[in-house]
């Protein structure tokens, strides 16, 4: 598998291989609840919320229901589409701030309920970013020859680390899994699908501006989510539109080139407003926080199986993915679809 390294697009390793995208899938819980709902047990309003970030509903995982059952459901969807069997899966990355356990991995259950017996599994921990931040890892693997056949996940049960009675928020996120199967291609042509370049940042000097307040390490407890919403909101916009040029500046491109952007889906007033930033007409940004709320680590795939579902996103589309989340940690996958 392995092949020459040219250093195009801007810092990223052209491989011989590509990441191709050869299906995706989701899964959600089935209860939904609504902002009215919400409404009975803290002092917000359906209004308030719909206006101030779009959220009308999100999903909330049953008891017993835990992220690896959303993940399994994903992956299996996404590999359905792909036409793979489980087996022949080499990687799983899974990125989620709520695994099933401390250890291990959430996604060696995945690798288990595949019917996987080799290759590699492991967790990502980008928080918001991590569907982007394993992407990344996954695709590297693939250009440098050390998988073939990937499932990249997003799954999460943020309702285990809300504070029900924080209506800061309380009322922002849901639960939610979506999966991208990639495996690897010879790169030809001018054009070649699957993902073109990923770029990844951090900044830990925010870290307390979405956090939790536990950890195993610090109370042996998983803790209760914080944010500083205002703050967030005024890093996502500028962070989201920094990774979204990024992405184009290195791939030669412009917003013209873009047939969909598919965003993290934090509040619908950021996405639009890095719509604006970027000049896009809307109707090229997939928006589901409207449904789904914030679904973390698991919203991107959510949206991309959704605009692949509905016909809207199609082979040979570009797509933009700009993510951004606690840490604080961004970034941004163009991919050829
Ligand atoms: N219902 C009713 N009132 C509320 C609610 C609620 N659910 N939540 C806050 N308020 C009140 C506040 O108490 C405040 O009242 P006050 O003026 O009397 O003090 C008032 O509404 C305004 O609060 P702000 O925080 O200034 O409201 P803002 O317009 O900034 O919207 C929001 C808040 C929706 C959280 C917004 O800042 C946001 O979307 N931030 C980014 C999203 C985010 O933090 N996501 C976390 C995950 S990270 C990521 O996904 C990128």
């Amino acid at each position: 598998m392995n092949g020459s390294v040219d250093a195009t697009p801007a810092g990223y390793a052209v491989t011989n291989w590509i990441s191709r995208v050869a299906g995706c899938g989701s899964a959600l819980p089935e209860r939904r609840l609504t902002n009215q709902e919400l409404a009975t047990t803290v002092d917000t309003s359906d209004e308030w919320i719909a206006q101030r970030t779009g959220i009308k509903e999100r999903r909330i995982a049953a008891q017993g229901e835990n992220t690896s059952d959303l993940a399994i459901a994903a992956s299996m969807a996404a590999l359905r589409q792909a036409g793979i069997r489980g087996p022949d899966v080499d990687l799983v990355v899974l990125a989620t701030c709520t695994p099933d356990r401390t250890m291990p991995a959430t996604a060696v259950r995945v690798q288990a309920a595949l019917g996987m017996t080799g290759g590699i599994a492991f967790d990502v921990q980008a928080v918001c970013s991590g569907f982007v931040f394993a992407l990344s890892m996954a695709d590297n693997m693939i250009r440098l020859g050390q998988a073939r056949t990937a499932v990249v996940i997003g799954a999460e049960t943020m309702s285990r680390i809300i504070d029900w009675n924080d209506r800061n928020s309380c009322v922002l996120f849901g639960d939610g899994a979506g999966a991208v199967v990639l495996r690897a291609e010879r790169r030809t042509g001018d054009q070649p699908r699957g993902v073109l370049s990923t770029h990844l940042h951090s900044d830990g000097r925010h870290q307390d501006k979405i956090h939790t307040d536990g950890g195993t390490s610090s109370t042996q407890t998983a803790g209760k989510m914080h944010l500083e919403g205002r703050e967030v909101f005024l890093h996502a916009v500028v962070n989201l539109a920094q990774a979204s040029q990024e992405a184009l500046t290195a791939n030669g491109m412009t917003k013209d080139d873009l047939d969909w952007v598919v965003p993290h889906q934090a509040n619908q007033r950021i996405v639009q407003t890095l719509g604006e930033k970027l000049q896009l007409p809307k109707e090229k940004v997939v928006l589901t926080v409207d449904h789904h709320g914030n679904t973390s680590a698991a919203s991107i795939p959510l949206a991309l199986a959704e605009g692949v579902a509905d016909g809207r996103i199609k082979e040979n589309d570009l797509v933009l993915t700009p993510a951004m989340g606690s840490g604080f940690t961004w970034g941004s996958a163009l991919i050829r679809w």
